[in-house]
């Protein structure tokens, strides 16, 4: 990864401030210990990481080398009942640089879910920082497979990952999908940021492939089933049940059902 390169090409307050190591034990963590040094937009990189962190509790393998470990530091001025919008606007920056850098036809799994082909190129792990009922920080993590072999995953998760290589059958620039991504999420925070959220939600649903679709969600122990109707103004997922009544989700596990 070439830091130079990165912040050469990506303006605003994404190419400021950008931190590359070789090995961390996640990038989130790093972010949250670098945070009181640092201003908004800050970028910290890995080449790889030893205790990468999924959602859910969940490992993110990260070997050294191939993929994108990526953390960004945010101070938003939203209320903490936004929350799932920081997400919903990172998978958009994501999904639109990916394709761009690429030209991979990347789908967003509700909530954070970077899906090509009905498998997982890379998720989305938002960290947040409240006070007094307010957000302060959200860190966000952001993990892509690029150059790396699924089939050097453990068995369950090569089953639903892949890989911009393996997508493509060629070797792709980190570089250049970093810096796709970074322009993206320029554009995207500040229309975030803004008064009107519309144009955000609009591309989110124009790139997301599980509305309309019948799901099941898990959230702690229990699993609804329904129908993936629409997300609100929150970024909550709106789920109808078979009853037909209609459950707003901020979060969970969603899987589509075939
Ligand atoms: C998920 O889909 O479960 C979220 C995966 C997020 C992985 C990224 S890699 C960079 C950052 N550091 C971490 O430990 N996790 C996130």
């Amino acid at each position: 990864m070439n830091v130079a390169d990165i912040k050469a090409k990506v303006k605003g307050i994404f190419g400021k401030e950008i931190f590359l190591y070789e090995t961390v034990g996640s990038t989130n963590t790093v972010a949250a210990e670098l945070f009181e040094k640092t201003s908004e937009g800050a970028v910290i990189l890995a080449d790889g990481q030893e205790r990468g962190r999924g959602r859910l509790g969940r490992t993110w393998i990260s070997p050294a080398g191939v993929n994108i470990h990526m953390s960004v530091i945010l101070r938003p001025k939203t209320e903490l009942r936004d929350a799932t919008l920081i997400t919903i606007m990172a998978a958009v920056a994501c999904a639109s640089g990916l394709r761009k850098a690429t030209g991979l036809d990347v789908s967003i799994k509700w909530p954070n879910d970077l899906m090509v082909s009905d498998k997982k190129l890379g998720g989305i792990l938002t960290d947040i920082k409240t006070e007094k009922g307010t957000i302060i920080a959200a860190i966000v993590g952001i993990g892509i497979n690029v150059n790396s072999n699924t089939d050097t995953f453990p068995q369950e998760v090569n089953k639903t990952a892949t890989s911009v290589k393996k997508e493509t059958g060629d070797l792709s620039s980190r570089e250049e999908i970093t810096i796709a991504v970074l322009i993206e999420m320029d554009k995207w925070y500040a229309i975030l940021q803004g008064e009107d959220r519309t144009m955000l939600l609009s591309e989110w649903k124009r790139l997301t492939s599980t509305l309309g679709k019948k799901v099941a969600v898990t959230l702690g122990e229990e699993t609804l089933s329904g129908v993936a109707e629409a997300i609100d103004g929150e970024g909550r997922l709106l789920l109808k049940l078979p009853s037909g009544e209609i459950k707003r989700i901020s979060s969970g596990d969603l899987t589509v059902l075939r």
